[in-house]
């Protein structure tokens, strides 16, 4: 519906030298002089990041060039708002660029409330967390959500305060001080594809504000939206069929993707730009410094397609990042996009945005076959799509990298990597579907289906990762085989996680094997939501077990943080190191070498419960020269010139 146009990408109003807009002169007016030419120099710095995209999305509006004067205005005012410790955290990330491309880098992410009930409460749990060496965490949604039914925060009603439940806005900050205290950053989610209805910019679109109105996508009848349904998907087909909702008293058909509740914001409107840098600069002024892009792909709409992944998406996240850089150059963003392998790379930033878009993205691919391998026993379609997709490294970029998050597993198994491989997809993601709802004979996993769609034989899964590992059927059965090979593979996904390349999350929980939780089922909010039972709240009595080595909970958390200071203690894997994907020629064994200037470091994983013996010689001919595993610390002894590796093994040689 818009056509893309290239234009002169720097605005008059933003020239050099006396040329600021009114309001940022006025913003930066109280500053010394210092902090005025710092802006000044950052400004110049990302003026083409800033205005390059900006030009193509809303050049052609007659508006542009005071929309732009804005624009510099509110993230002048950011700048002048941004506390002396902030911008000292500024200044020691402009010296040290890679600073989350480090090796010392683990993520831990939670919900507040099943975590530690209020902010404080977090704040008095972070020795927890240094434990296992945690340097970002991720308060799950914490903003200020609807009532009732939020989808777990995600339907977010005022950017501005948090959810009362949790503390305030006070809190928020005082936590992320806190943290930054101890050399972890604080990683808080921003929606930018829709609000809450309860949003006050939806209030007064609902009560008839044109300019409000204009925020949102809003349609008189149904011949646009049938238009646009013709090629649109849906996101929760079970619980929130179709992507628009109409409302009688408005007249209007709203786009709601997700749920009913969540209005998407209209991006082709240079305003919802404004609001959301004002916003980003407010959180980040707060402590915040990641942001977690929620739902990225979906913010451009286009007839005739899905609606996901435009060019245009690309253009306003590197717009966002341009001003933040400018603002608060020590925030860096996280991309949400769960979308398949060709569409991902790009959110890292490719061809004119490389080195300049999100700074992390989840490695949805990389976990999805993790999953797919354990199952079926089999790494082929792992080492093939991770190879074939995937680019080595990025510029200045890297990837999240996890074994299971809040949401359900989408089985992103496309049918061209399928048939690649032999496989047909319908019957594979049939397959991977069932194993893991535990319906699959033999199969040691324990989960629920999430949002199956008939229409189109989707299914998707539920699960913790310690269920979905087999801990829940080895401890219902009192199989204490079962249960040590159940811990194996946790530990092998914790294993791979740590070194595949970018920051690992640990999930809250997986570190002490938390098992699916059913109560969602008694609460009328959340029971149409199967996600809710991998959403489990820590049980503080089971965490105690963790420094007692002969219980679950103790080989799970030592080993878990272990690996974890056994890859802070390995440089190899600081994230510009290139990832690439080997063939050890080995049934059921994966395998990637790290190839860094202090040399290569080999990562070997058996994804099955036999014995695998890989060649020393595909090893040493892969770069391996001492032939230490650095997660043991031990030398690798091969046995008839082959290296053994146990059920479940995971061994990074170097
Ligand atoms: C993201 C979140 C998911 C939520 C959706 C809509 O995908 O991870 O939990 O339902 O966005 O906000």
């Amino acid at each position: 519906m818009t056509s893309r146009r290239t234009r002169s990408s720097t605005p008059a109003a933003t020239a050099p030298e006396g040329g600021l807009p009114a309001r940022a002169a006025s913003a930066l007016k109280p500053l010394d002089r210092h902090d005025r030419d710092l802006f000044a120099l950052r400004l110049a710095r990302s003026r083409e990041d800033l205005f390059g995209p900006l030009a193509r999305l809303y050049g052609h509006r007659p508006d542009y060039a005071a929309f732009a004067d804005d624009l510099v205005g509110v993230i002048a005012e950011g700048w002048a708002a941004r506390p002396e410790a902030l911008r000292r955290l500024d200044l020691a990330r402009d010296l040290e660029p890679d600073w989350f491309l480090r090796e010392t880098m683990v993520g831990y992410v939670f919900y507040i409330d099943r975590f530690a009930g209020t902010i404080p409460g977090v704040v008095d749990r972070l020795d927890y967390l240094e434990e296992l060496g945690v340097t970002y965490v991720h308060f799950m949604p914490c903003l200020k959500p609807r009532p009732g039914d939020s989808d777990g925060g995600y339907s977010v009603m005022d950017y501005r305060q948090v959810d009362p439940r949790y503390g305030s806005m006070d809190d928020l900050e005082r936590a992320a001080a806190a943290l930054r205290a101890r050399g972890m950053s604080l990683c808080v989610d921003l929606v930018l594809n829709h609000t809450a209805k309860e949003h006050d910019w939806a209030l007064k679109a609902r009560a008839g504000d044109p300019v409000y109105q204009a925020y949102y996508r809003m349609f008189d009848d149904r011949t646009l939206p049938d238009a646009y349904e013709a090629t649109l998907t849906e996101v929760f087909p079970a619980h929130a069929p179709g992507n628009f909702t109409w409302y009688p008293d408005l007249g209007k058909w709203v786009w709601t993707t997700f749920n009913e509740h969540q209005w998407d914001l209209n991006w082709e409107n240079p305003r919802v730009f404004l609001e959301i840098v004002d916003v980003m600069l407010f959180l980040a002024n707060r402590g915040v410094e990641v942001l977690r892009l929620d739902a990225v792909a979906f913010l451009w709409k286009r007839m005739g397609t899905r609606c996901q992944n435009e060019p245009e998406v690309h253009d306003i996240l590197q717009a966002l990042r341009a001003a933040c850089r400018i603002a608060a150059p020590a925030v860096i963003h996280k991309a949400e996009a769960i979308v398949s392998p060709r569409d991902l790379v790009p959110y890292l930033g490719a061809g004119v945005h490389a080195g300049r878009e999100g700074n992390l993205a989840y490695h949805n691919s990389l976990m999805v076959q993790f999953w797919s391998a354990l199952a079926a026993r089999d790494t082929r379609a792992m080492a093939y799509v991770l190879r074939t997709h995937f680019p080595t490294h990025f510029r200045n970029a890297t990837w999240a990298t996890y074994l299971r998050c809040h949401d359900d597993v989408g089985w992103a198994v496309t049918d061209e990597d399928a048939a690649a491989l032999g496989l047909s997809g319908p019957a594979h993601r049939a397959f991977l579907a069932d194993f893991y709802e535990g319906v699959f004979p033999g199969s040691f996993a324990r989960g629920a289906l999430f949002q199956s769609n008939p229409g189109t034989g989707d299914k998707r899964s539920s699960g913790t990762t310690a269920s979905f590992c087999g801990l829940e059927t080895a401890v219902a059965e009192d199989d204490r085989p079962g249960i040590d090979t159940a811990i194996h593979r946790i530990l092998m996904g914790h294993a791979l996680i740590a070194a595949f390349g970018g920051i690992p999350l640990i999930y809250m929980g997986d570190e002490i094997g938390l098992l699916n939780d059913r109560t969602y089922l008694d609460d009328p909010d959340k029971a149409h939501d199967s996600r809710w039972m991998h959403r489990p709240a820590m049980d503080w009595a089971i965490a105690a077990r963790r420094t007692d080595a002969g219980t679950v909970e103790g080989r799970l958390h030592d080993g878990i943080a272990t690996i974890m200071r056994a890859r802070k203690a390995a440089p190899h894997l600081h994230a510009d190191s290139p990832t690439e994907i080997l063939d050890p020629g080995v049934d059921g064994v994966f395998a990637f070498r790290r190839a860094s200037p202090l040399g290569a470091l080999i990562g070997l994983f058996n994804f099955t419960e036999s014995w695998r013996a890989v060649p020393a010689a595909f090893a040493a001919a892969s770069g391996a020269t001492d032939f230490v595993d650095r997660l043991t610390g031990a030398v690798v002894v091969p046995s008839d010139g082959m290296i053994p590796l146990p059920p479940y093994a995971r061994i990074w040689l170097t």
